[in-house]
Formats: structure tokens, C-alpha cells, sequence
């Protein structure tokens, strides 16, 4: 398992381009087994989570082809010839959960393995089999798999109300409403961009949808779907992770793609924290004003709230605050794991339940960690870069899960960070 060598001090400078977005791709790809005619998409992030999908897509039929050094997935799913999500695949990427959706519109059957919990949580699919048996599909629970199947070959339109606004049961209930007979109702549906962004790309395809980033989308179902090529919007998560880069180093880094609308909470933040946050006509630049930075409370919600998957990110600012700051983590029950490794920097910080209060100090100190997740991978490697010394942090195939070539994008910005392979 490689890890990252980091060593700490010195200012960022420079620019940093920033990728598709990661979730927006892994709901736009099970879109291309809504149509058999070619499904492409273009600024596809290069990451292990886009292959496993790949290798999933691959495993039901759908031919998957990773074009321009990975950048554009030339899809087609003329031949789908078998309906079985199988756990080895599912267990090492829950988001393939997103092909069960389409393979019930599309063929009337699929049998999903359910995913699993994983680091940060037990994360059931309670929603997303909920979101489908309204729209009329049978569901058998049975060894650890979901056998689903829509009477008649076809799902129906229905009215679904979320208890939540789970950001996978609307991708879920919004890929199968699109060939669904009727009009389904989407109602407390997640607001995030990536869905917006799978609206569009379906609506591309020849979907009758309205209302994405409300919290009410309406879905007209039509009998077939056409291909398209679609752009993957950009990652605000990697753009958030890596506007913290100047902030907690020091210095100004301009991270192209950026747009002011993906990120809007967490520039707030940003901002009540003493870092500037300039909109360029390349994307975003960032610069930290003065010295440390001060604490800011921050509580993670759905869309448009603080985002979750930045909570990690935004820790690891706050342990060289001055000051202290509260993290409240609402949509994850364990996603705090990132706290006990940043205190190992020398971080004070207490957890207590979904609250974590963090004491800022002046310098944390480089020391071997251990990454536990990706958001949390990233964080270490954000403290790594303003700490005294060194630091490795091991297991970083988490990282690779969502952060193409980090090392490099980093080091380009005058960061000390290499890969060390084991
Ligand atoms: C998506 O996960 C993202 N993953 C997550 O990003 C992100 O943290 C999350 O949305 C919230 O923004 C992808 O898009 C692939 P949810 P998802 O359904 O869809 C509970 C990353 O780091 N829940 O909005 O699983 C669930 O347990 C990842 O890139 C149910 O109880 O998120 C969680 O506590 C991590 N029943 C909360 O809702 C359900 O049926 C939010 O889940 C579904 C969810």
C-alpha cells in the first residue's frame, strides 16, 4: 500500500486545476443503461471509484470505453446480459447501488447487492428501495441482495416523499422516473449539484424533468431515451479541498473551474475565518490575509449547507485557528476519524458524539498517520503541508478514490509531497 511523504512549511503559489466532479460521474454513468445508443462524457475525473464503476457497468454488458487519458467515457449498452450487481464489486464502492435504478426502468428486473455500511457509517439504502416500491417494483431481501423486479416489465410514476434528502435516492428514484409510465413526484429531493447535473444530462438524453436543485423535481416518464455527450460538472469537493491549501499554508492559489455557486456555504466560512476568495475568469483565488487564521463553528447540511465531504478538509484549517471552533457533523454518525490522527500532529481536539471542538494552535508537528477514509486522507495531507517536520500518511489508496494526481497538483504549487510505493 504506497503512502505520502509530506514535508511541512512554506508558503502555496501558483494554480490548480480542478477535475469533474466524482459523484456527478458515478450517477451519470449507470444513466447509459437507460438507452441503448452511446452515452459519452466528457471532463470524467481520472480516479480508482470511475474504474470500479467502469468494471461494474462492464460486468452487466455495457461496454465502457476510458478515451483521452480517461477524460471522456465513450459508453453503450446495447447488449445488457445480465442484471446481477454482484457483491465483490458493490462492497468496494456503495455508489453502485445507482445501477439499480435504471436496470429496473430499463429491463424490468435487477438483483443488487446491497452495499454495506463502510468508515463513516452504516449508510443504508432504506430510501433509495422505498423511492422504487412506490413506483410499483417488487422487492425481496435475500442473502444479502435486493431482487427487484416491476410488474408488467415497466415502473410506474408515483409521488415520493424523502424522510431526508438523501443525495443517492434522489439520483436513484430520478434515473428510473425518466422511463417510468406517468408522473413521479420527487418531493424533499437533494438539492446538490451533481443531481442538477444528472437532470441535465438526461434531460440531454430526452427526459421531461423539472425542478432539479429544488426540492421538489417532477418527472414526465417517456418510453425510450436517446444518447448524448455531457460534460461532468466540476468537483466542488476537490475545488473546496483545495482552496484550503493556500489557507492553511499560506499564499495564493488560483483553482481553475471554480465557480463561486458550487461552494457557496463553505466561501462563507471561508471568509469569516479571514481567508479572501476571489472570483477570477479562470475560476477561484485564494489567499490567506494575514497570519493564522480565526475559528469558526461549522455545521454540515444538504445542499446548500456546509457540505459534509469538507468537513474533514475544513478540520484541519481550524486546528491552526486562533481560537476555538465547534464542528457539528449531522449527516454522518462516525465521520470524526481524521480527529484522533491530526491530534498525533499535535491538533487539540475532543470529540463528543456528532460534535467536535477544536482548540487551535500555532504550529501542528509532522508524524506517521494512517488515513481512514477519503475525505479524511486529504486532511492529513492539508495539515501535513503546514506542519513542522515531516509526516507519512499511510494508506493512501483511499486517497485515490477521489483525488487524481495529488502529488502533482500540489507540488506544482511549491508543496514538498511525494509518493513513497510499498
Ligand atoms: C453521497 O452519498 C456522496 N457519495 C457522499 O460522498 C456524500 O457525503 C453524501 O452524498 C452526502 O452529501 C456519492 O455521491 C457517491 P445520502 P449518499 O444518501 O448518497 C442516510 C464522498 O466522500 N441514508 O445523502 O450515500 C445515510 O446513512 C462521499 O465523496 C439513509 O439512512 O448520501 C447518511 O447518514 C462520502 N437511508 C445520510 O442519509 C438511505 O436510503 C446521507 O446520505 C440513504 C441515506
Amino acid at each position: 500500500m504506497d503512502s505520502i511523504l509530506v514535508r511541512g512549511g512554506g508558503e502555496l503559489n501558483g494554480v490548480i486545476p480542478i477535475a469533474g466532479a466524482k459523484n456527478a460521474c458515478l450517477t451519470l454513468m449507470p444513466a447509459t443503461l437507460l438507452t441503448e445508443e452511446p452515452l459519452t462524457l466528457t471532463n470524467a475525473p481520472r480516479l480508482s471509484d470511475i474504474r470500479t464503476m467502469t468494471q461494474l457497468l462492464g460486468s452487466l454488458g455495457a461496454e465502457v470505453a476510458s478515451l483521452q487519458d480517461g477524460q471522456v467515457l465513450a459508453m453503450s449498452s446495447h447488449n445488457i446480459h445480465n442484471h446481477t450487481a454482484d457483491y465483490d464489486i458493490v462492497r468496494k464502492m456503495r455508489a453502485s447501488i445507482l445501477v439499480l435504478g435504471p436496470m429496473l426502468a430499463r429491463d424490468g428486473h435487477a438483483i443488487v447487492s446491497l452495499p454495506g455500511g463502510c468508515a463513516i457509517g452504516a449508510r443504508p439504502v432504506d430510501m433509495h428501495l422505498q423511492a422504487l416500491e412506490a413506483m410499483g417494483a417488487e422487492l425481496d431481501l435475500r442473502d444479502g441482495y435486493v431482487h427487484a423486479r416491476a410488474p408488467g416489465g415497466r415502473l410506474k410514476g408515483a409521488v415520493i416523499e424523502f424522510g431526508f434528502a438523501s443525495v443517492g435516492a434522489t439520483e436513484n428514484a430520478l434515473l428510473a422516473a425518466t422511463l417510468a409510465k406517468g408522473t413521479t413526484v420527487i418531493k424533499n429531493a437533494a438539492r446538490e449539484p451533481e443531481i442538477v447535473d444528472l437532470a441535465q444530462c438526461l434531460r440531454r438524453m430526452g427526459a421531461q424533468i423539472e425542478g432539479e436543485g429544488s426540492s421538489i423535481i417532477t418527472i414526465q416518464g417517456v418510453d425510450r431515451l436517446s444518447g448524448a455527450t455531457h460534460p461532468v460538472v466540476t468537483d466542488r469537493i476537490e475545488l473546496g479541498t483545495y482552496m484550503l491549501a493556500p489557507a492553511i499554508c499560506g499564499g495564493t492559489v488560483e483553482c481553475l473551474g471554480g465557480r463561486i455557486e458550487l461552494v457557496g456555504a463553505f466561501c462563507e466560512k471561508l471568509d469569516a475565518a479571514g481567508v479572501s476568495v476571489e472570483e477570477t475568469e479562470r475560476g477561484l483565488k485564494v489567499t490567506r490575509k494575514n497570519g493564522r487564521v480565526k475559528a469558526v463553528d461549522v455545521t454540515t447540511e444538504p445542499f446548500p449547507g456546509f457540505p459534509t465531504d469538507l468537513q474533514a478538509q475544513m478540520m484541519a484549517l481550524l486546528c491552526t485557528a486562533d481560537g476555538t471552533s465547534v464542528l457539528e457533523e449531522k449527516i454522518f454518525e462516525n465521520r470524526f476519524m481524521h480527529a484522533p490522527e491530526l491530534t498525533r500532529m499535535g491538533a487539540r481536539i475532543e470529540v463528543h458524539g456528532g460534535h467536535a471542538t477544536v482548540k487551535g494552535v500555532e504550529k501542528l508537528k509532522g508524524a506517521r498517520v494512517m488515513a481512514t477514509d477519503l475525505r479524511a486522507s486529504v486532511s492529513l495531507i492539508l495539515a501535513a503541508m503546514a506542519a513542522e517536520g515531516e509526516t507519512v500518511v499511510s494508506r493512501v489508496y483511499h486517497l485515490d478514490r477521489g483525488y487524481e494526481r495529488v502529488e502533482e497538483k500540489l507540488g506544482a504549487c511549491g508543496a514538498h509531497i511525494e509518493r513513497i510505493a510499498s
